[in-house]
């Protein structure tokens, strides 16, 4: 099939300046600031080592405006660093005289990380507008005359048209970076036979289904899910446009003050948190996934941080590593799982995306694919 978009090799890079928006959204602990993973870090390491003879100033976002983790990107960018075996320079800010400074004064070779995209209101105040629109942004028209190429690589952030994912393709070349690349060509959509929920989603579809999990587990939900209300509306209609297809849940295991505490769902609602799903769902889960021809699986099915809560999540993800099926496993938190439990290398896919690999599989156009079409056509006389 004939490509409608630019890639890394249309265009000779060196000694260019390049923009790279990446998507190193990664899991940090609050409390420390401490980098839990890195596997959205390691992703993209294959196309900046392919730009070392440019001069590349990294965009990415960590988290949201209110989450405990939402915050610079200075561990990110000594990640970078410690990995690539060189000085990665973080500069706090992004678009402000610093930043403007730093690109500038780039050598060859050089990498420099930007300030978290989202620390600045328009990313997400002008998200979903027109690209001209985006372009007006002091995001983009403040870094877009220094640079000559927008490498666009954050697929994980595919499904969000914000400014500085989509509006550098209206004003530079822009070009897709190799996770962007690699994953647009591994996945295909295809029809979903059943959805096994656990997790957040799992809780969601039990309150639509009538079983309210009890206080503690709604209320964190509340807390978490924007617009709770509508989702879980949206979910009631699910159930009844697809009987049978969408799995909950029989049992789950609550959080007794750290210990674990199964319980059937008949017994709902709970004075303690629901923070994994039992060993009946289990057992009826993992024969599904034995069964089925693809799996792709999205979100951890508790609290698998904690030792005690990890036991659905571990065997749920074993059991798709052993599966006959095609095995697709996407997002940050569930790429951490996968290789917390050395299970990294019996996916077939691990995929960066989460909310960007669930939107592709619907056959959802991604805006960013949108807008890198969109720069192919415009700066189509540009290319050697
Ligand atoms: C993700 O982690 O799915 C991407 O980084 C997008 O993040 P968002 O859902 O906060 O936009």
């Amino acid at each position: 099939m004939a490509r409608d978009f630019f890639t890394m090799d249309d265009f000779d890079l060196s000694d260019r300046t390049v923009l790279l928006r990446v998507d190193i959204n990664s899991p940090i602990d609050p409390a420390t600031g401490e980098l839990l993973n890195d596997a959205r870090i390691r992703e993209h390491l294959l196309t900046i080592r392919e730009l070392r003879g440019a001069k590349v100033a990294l965009l990415a976002h960590q988290s949201r405006p209110g989450k405990d983790d939402f915050t610079t990107l200075e561990v990110h960018a000594e990640r970078i660093g410690a990995l690539l075996g060189r000085t990665v320079r973080y500069v706090p800010s992004l678009f402000g005289r610093p930043a403007i400074e730093a690109i500038e004064s780039m050598h060859v070779g050089d990498v420099i990380v930007l300030e978290n995209t989202r620390f600045y209101s328009e990313e997400e105040a002008l998200a979903d507008t027109k690209l001209e629109k985006m372009a007006k942004t002091h995001i983009v028209s403040r870094l877009a005359p220094h640079a000559d190429f927008f490498v666009l690589d954050a697929f994980a952030a595919a499904h969000r048209a914000q400014p500085s994912l989509v509006g550098f393709c209206e004003v530079l070349p822009s070009l897709a970076g190799r996770v962007m690349e690699r994953e647009r060509h591994m996945l295909e959509n295809d029809v979903v036979d059943s959805v096994l929920t656990s997790g957040g989603v799992a809780n969601l579809f039990l309150d639509a289904a009538g079983i309210d999990p009890g206080k503690p587990t709604t209320d964190f939900m509340r807390r978490e899910v924007e617009d709770y209300d509508a989702h879980r509306a949206m979910c009631k209609e699910l159930l009844a446009r697809f009987p049978g297809r969408i799995l909950r849940p029989m049992d789950v295991v609550l959080n007794d003050d750290g210990v674990r505490k199964p319980v059937p769902v008949s017994d709902l609602p709970a004075k303690w948190p629901v923070y994994d799903i039992g060993l009946d769902t289990i057992a009826h889960y993992v024969d599904e996934i034995r069964r089925a021809k693809t799996i792709f699986v999205n979100g951890p099915a508790g609290v698998f941080e904690l030792e005690p809560f990890s036991v659905g999540t571990r065997e749920l993800l074993t059991a798709v590593a052993e599966a006959d099926g095609f095995s697709i496993v996407g997002g940050g938190h569930t790429v951490a799982a996968v290789e917390q439990f050395g299970l990294a290398d019996r996916i077939d896919h691990v995929s960066t995306g989460g909310g960007a690999l669930i939107n592709f599989l619907a056959g959802r156009e991604l805006p960013l694919v949108t807008a890198l079409k969109h720069s192919y056509k415009k700066f189509a006389e540009t290319k050697k």
